[in-house]
């Protein structure tokens, strides 16, 4: 096989970043998006947090409501955020049912998602009303055809938009600050699910969302279970914890973080996570990570049957579309994704998709070119028929 070409200076290794986990050093972890991985330190210190647990149970849980708005401070810090109007949550599905819950809803309200959303976040919207789904070509060239497309999807009865901030399939910007200002300008809360947009967007709440939620434990380094949700002032006050709280009197955001006997030693570690993102310079890590998706994206488009999407700039996760016949319901892309895996030791998301699923690839500090070089070489055996 010929050496691919990379371009110079921007898919490589990142000094010292595979070091930081402790992967399986047999697999090609291509998926970060999907459940993140927890650096080694990030490890250590809630490792530390259980010891202190088990040593001493009563102090730690007398003092965990303190500690908790002492790391919600420096997450506050690290996103430009007021530490009021922030609270930790275990996960982004967890942050769509808390902000639903706070929007009034009258009969014959209609909720708008997309058909890029995520599947539990889309499930929590069709709890509470009608949904209306804009299908979104994974085609469509730019944030302003993603933008027009969902303007023009909304109905007289469209009281909310639940959006993907950066779309997990598709790795598309969907709520972008121009969108989210024209559903202000027309009376639609915004509800906006950051899952990704956490460590891998320079200034995440940006946009302003009268709800934004996203994950520590995915580009944020902190570990598993660790997210948090953005509350606009004018609706903290209707924030409602979704089991009852003994700081229930506090309100928002402390009667979402105490939830009696839990482990709480993810939230306190997630600091040292972003802590850890900036020590290693946060926008090197980015375009790092930007540029070795972008090198597998490269390789992957050159195989037959294969088409590249557009993609937001500077993010961590690339996809592209497979051939027709290929992964097109949900039981097909996850066979696909689990024979890669178990055959090649390759994580990569494939995703269904109606006449072609789709293949995410990530880029992460622990990654190689060479684990993209690896699945460009064995793809195309899989792509007869699956
Ligand atoms: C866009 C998006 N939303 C929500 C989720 C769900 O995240 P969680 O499992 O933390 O609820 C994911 C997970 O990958 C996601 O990609």
């Amino acid at each position: 096989m010929t050496e691919p070409i990379r371009p110079a200076g921007s898919a490589h290794e990142f000094p010292g970043g595979p070091a930081l986990f402790r992967l399986d050093p047999r697999v090609a972890h291509l998926n970060h998006g999907s459940f993140g991985a927890v650096p080694v330190p990030v490890q250590e210190a809630q490792a530390e947090l259980r010891a202190e647990v088990h040593a001493d149970p009563d102090a730690f849980f007398i003092a965990v409501p303190d500690r908790l708005a002492g790391a919600r401070n420096r997450i506050a810090g690290h996103l430009g955020a007021d530490p009021d109007g922030i609270a930790f949550i275990a996960n982004a599905t967890e942050g769509a049912n808390l902000a639903l819950d706070a929007v009034p809803l009258a009969d014959g309200d209609e909720i708008l998602v997309t058909d890029h959303g995520y599947g539990t976040v889309v499930a929590a919207a069709a709890r509470r009303a009608p949904v209306t789904t804009v299908a979104l070509d994974p085609h469509l060239p730019d944030e302003d055809a993603v933008r027009e497309t969902v303007l023009a999807a909304l109905t007289p009865r469209t009281r909310v938009a639940v959006l993907d901030h950066v779309s997990s399939p598709t790795a598309r910007i969907i709520a972008s600050p121009r969108l989210l200002a024209d559903l202000r300008a027309r009376g639609v809360t915004t509800v906006v699910d950051g899952a990704h947009a956490l460590g891998m967007l320079a200034d995440p709440l940006a946009g302003g969302a009268d709800f934004w939620f996203g994950n520590l434990h995915k580009w944020g380094y902190a570990p598993s279970g660790s997210a948090v949700l953005a509350v606009a002032p004018q609706y903290r006050r209707r924030i409602r914890a979704l089991v009852p709280s003994w700081e229930d009197q506090h309100g928002f955001p402390r009667s979402v973080e105490n939830r009696a006997t839990a482990d709480y030693t993810g939230w306190l570690a997630a600091p040292d996570g972003l802590d850890l993102l900036e020590r290693l310079d946060a926008a090197k890590v980015r375009a790092h990570n930007s540029a070795l998706a972008a090198h597998g994206a490269a390789l992957l488009a050159e195989l037959p049957g294969l088409t590249a999407l557009p993609h937001g700039e500077g993010l961590a996760m690339r996809t592209l579309r497979l051939p027709a016949g290929v992964a097109e319901t949900p039981e097909r892309a996850r066979e696909l994704r689990e024979r890669i895996a178990a055959e090649q030791g390759i994580r990569v998301l494939t995703w269904p998709w109606p006449g072609g699923g789709g293949i995410r690839v990530c880029g992460q500090i622990y990654n190689r070119p060479e684990e993209y070089e690896r699945l460009a070489a064995v793809l195309p055996s899989y792509l007869g028929r699956s």
